[in-house]
């Protein structure tokens, strides 16, 4: 009998060998905390649909953000819930100075400081009364071009308000190189892009829905992208790498791991994944019925991520994570 020659288990053998040859390892300081804020309350609300996560205050989520610099995450992603009486068709709430996400990243940014990255959201569908990520033309469609000059206010804003990063998520075609001309005529030449490149039109995004009082009827199949197609995830991460993207970001994370990869291999600059709603609700509600280990699928979920390119992974369990890195 002809005995193996090459035996990959030797390094399996013990805790301290696969230690030693481990290729991934996941740091807080890639860790991203997405975080949401409501306008309105005087205590945080859970979320049914995430177990676990809040709507914060003003108040709660400045202790948020302690926490976060404190397990030196890389960085707080915050997102506003406006009452809904302030939404209207262009969700001018989203650029006011005194709206809820505005006045969010002020709040976190004296708290925190440069202590850890404040990011902020830059996308319409939290604050339009029909839900919908940009501003409608007389048909009831997405109008990309007039969508683009009120994500540059609201950059510009952001920026203002304290942001060290803004997240264009709302798949316009133009929005990176829009916002950055934006930013720079306002002289915030230091405040960075995080593109969220390829966003797919996912029904993982449901929870979120709930998270943020969506309004939202329909879909955003017309600007977000078809699941089925993994070329274009890497033809829309070049385009924002041309507009001047500082990071890239694929989302959701766990389920395109191909077009993660593809865009990892290509990116000359940090490339982010988002570990969304749906991701962090399937994990809990199965191990709330005893049906998964926990604590081993988050990590392995995350892991995984990492392995196939993530530099930065946004997930909701980037606390409870660096606690037990
Ligand atoms: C858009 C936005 C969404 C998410 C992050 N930014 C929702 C959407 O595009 O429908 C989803 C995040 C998650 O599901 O955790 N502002």
């Amino acid at each position: 009998m002809d005995l193996p020659l090459i035996r990959p288990r030797r390094l399996r053998a013990t805790p301290a060998l696969r230690n030693l040859v481990r290729e991934t390892r996941v740091q807080p300081g890639q860790l991203v905390l997405p975080v949401f804020v409501r306008d309105g309350i005087d205590e945080p609300r859970p979320i049914t649909s995430l177990p676990g996560v809040m709507q914060h205050t003003l108040d709660s989520v400045r202790r948020e953000a302690v926490r976060v610099a404190e397990a030196g995450l890389g960085g707080i992603m915050l997102f506003g819930v406006p009452l809904d009486e302030h939404k209207d068709a262009s969700g001018s709430v989203g650029c006011d100075p005194d709206g809820i996400l505005n006045r969010a990243l002020a709040a976190v940014r004296d708290e925190v400081g440069d202590d850890t990255v404040v990011m902020a959201d830059t996308c319409l569908d939290e604050f339009t009364d029909h839900g919908h990520c940009g501003v409608l033309d007389a048909d009831g469609r997405v109008d990309n071009d007039a969508t683009l000059e009120v994500y540059c206010r609201m950059a510009v804003e952001q920026a203002n308000a304290g942001a060290h990063v803004v997240g264009p998520s709302g798949m316009m075609d133009g929005q990176v190189s829009a916002i950055r001309a934006a930013l720079d005529d306002a002289g915030h030449l230091d405040t960075a892009i995080l593109a969220y490149s390829a966003k797919y039109a996912s029904a993982f995004f449901g929870p979120f829905r709930e998270a943020v009082g969506s309004s939202l009827q329909g879909d955003r199949r017309a600007y977000q992208q078809d699941p089925a197609n993994r070329r274009e995830g890497l033809l829309e991460a070049t385009l924002d790498l041309d507009e001047g993207a500082d990071m890239v970001m694929v989302k959701p994370a766990g389920y395109y791991l191909d077009v993660l990869a593809d865009v990892a291999a290509a990116s000359p600059v940090p490339v982010a994944a988002y570990q969304v709603s749906g991701e962090y609700a399937m994990l809990e509600a199965a191990a709330a019925n005893g049906w998964l280990d926990r604590d081993r699928v988050i990590a392995e979920s995350v892991t995984s991520i990492v392995r196939a390119g993530a530099d930065i992974v946004l997930t909701y369990w980037a606390l409870e994570l660096a606690g037990r890195l």
